[in-house]
């Protein structure tokens, strides 16, 4: 809930700007109030009329408009919010707040703010991919804005890829999460969940049985305990959680470069099952059956993320944590692998058909740190995740 909160929000001008009605609905439902500015290219999108009636308030619009002064300077405005939110943020603003640039009413706002900013980008891919726009956007968190999204999609320039805007609840549940005073606000978080497909060729893969289902229950509760949390999946079974920015990837190699790219981070869950190895060359036609018999595959070890990250000499986050899936000496293969890979915490679980761990709802883990093994019941993979989040948090503090 978000009773009592106020959020600034911020209209840029994007065809996105459609879901900033719905996202007033939502935020007004939970019980927010939504002060709105509109930007001049956001007013091309949806009306001043439609934002004004949906948030049940004056739309600011422009930096010189008198009367607003004298109602409320734009200072005030700035300040008068718990938290200031851009959506959609173009690359434009994202350009603007980048340079702290201050030559309208929203870039003014954004640069006398002393609120929590977040922002959901929404442009179009290669605006996105930019370098310029990545430049900006690393900027932008490095000076503590939280980004939402964008997700991947069918774009309304008919392309395809990064550059929707998060969905009006997604951007709900992350401002929650923000706005809980929980104990990992301010933090920020990877998780890495799901499997990952190596390609054979074009067609086929090689997978393993991981539904994804403890790092989707993990990252759900991160976000909310308040973590800011970057979700790097493979291709999973169950959607990802509100409130996190996805990643999708497909192959190991590609989880390293998305690991890579989230770094630095406060904390980083590995909860990911990612295949040891690759098909060396993957061919790119289809592989054909041929009278001389089988193909030989040839195999090449992927990069080992956990091993990687644990042992950075500079910018390893401060808590790293693995996931160890055994079929027997579970807790003896955990403690060597925490020491081989160079990582704080594993979480070991026995993943026999037998105990119904791998894609079904529960989990019995055992935690194993420099203090020892514990040894947890069997419980839902929710309540691991929850219990996870809060020594995590403990562990931070
Ligand atoms: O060695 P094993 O695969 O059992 O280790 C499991 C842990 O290592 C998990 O946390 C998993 O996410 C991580 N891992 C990884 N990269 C690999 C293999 C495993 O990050 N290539």
């Amino acid at each position: 809930m978000l009773n009592g909160k106020r959020i600034l929000l911020i209209i840029g001008g994007g065809i996105a700007a459609f879901k900033a009605l719905d996202l007033i609905r939502r935020l007004r439902e939970r019980g927010a109030s939504v002060t709105p500015v509109l930007t001049q290219a956001g007013s091309e999108f949806v009306t001043p009329l439609s934002v004004s009636a949906l948030a049940g308030m004056k739309v600011y619009r422009d930096l010189f408009d008198l009367t607003d002064e004298a109602e409320m300077g734009h200072i005030q405005l700035s300040r008068s919010a718990d938290l200031v939110l851009v959506a959609p943020a173009t690359a434009d603003l994202m350009a603007k707040m980048a340079q702290g640039m201050a030559n309208d009413l929203a870039s003014t706002l954004l640069l006398a703010t002393d609120t929590p900013v977040m922002i959901a980008p929404a442009m179009n891919v290669r605006m996105w991919d930019h370098p310029a726009t990545q430049r900006n956007l690393a900027t932008l968190r490095a000076d503590g804005i939280t980004v939402i999204g964008p997700n991947d999609g069918d774009m309304a320039c008919g392309e395809f890829g990064p550059g929707r805007m998060a969905e009006p609840l997604e951007i709900v549940a992350a401002l929650e999460g923000a706005l809980r005073a929980g104990p990992l606000a301010g933090k920020r978080v990877l998780v890495t969940s799901g499997p990952t497909h190596e390609p054979i060729d074009p067609v086929r893969y090689i997978a393993n049985r991981s539904s994804g289902a403890q790092g989707t229950a993990l990252g759900a509760a991160l976000a909310a305990s308040g973590a800011e949390v970057v979700f790097v999946t493979g291709p999973a079974d169950v959607a990802p959680p509100a409130g996190v920015q996805v990643v999708r990837v497909q192959t190991a190699q590609q989880m390293l470069e998305a690991v890579q790219a989230a770094l630095p981070c406060d904390a980083a869950v590995f909860a990911a099952a990612v295949a040891d190895w690759r098909v060396a060359s993957a061919s790119d036609r289809k592989l054909k059956k041929t009278r001389d018999g089988m193909p030989k595959l040839d195999f090449a070890e992927n990069p080992d993320i956990l091993a990687t990250v644990s042992q950075m000499t500079q910018g390893r986050p401060a808590l790293v944590v693995g996931f160890a899936a055994e079929t027997n000496d579970v807790v003896e293969n955990a403690t060597a692998k925490r020491k081989r890979k160079g990582c704080d915490w594993i979480v070991a679980n026995d993943v026999s058909p037998e105990t119904g761990i791998m894609g079904g709802t529960e989990n019995a883990v055992h935690l194993v740190s420099d203090a020892g093994v514990e040894d947890w019941p069997r419980m839902g993979k929710d309540a691991v995740a929850q219990e996870l989040a809060a020594r995590i948090a403990a562990a931070l503090e």
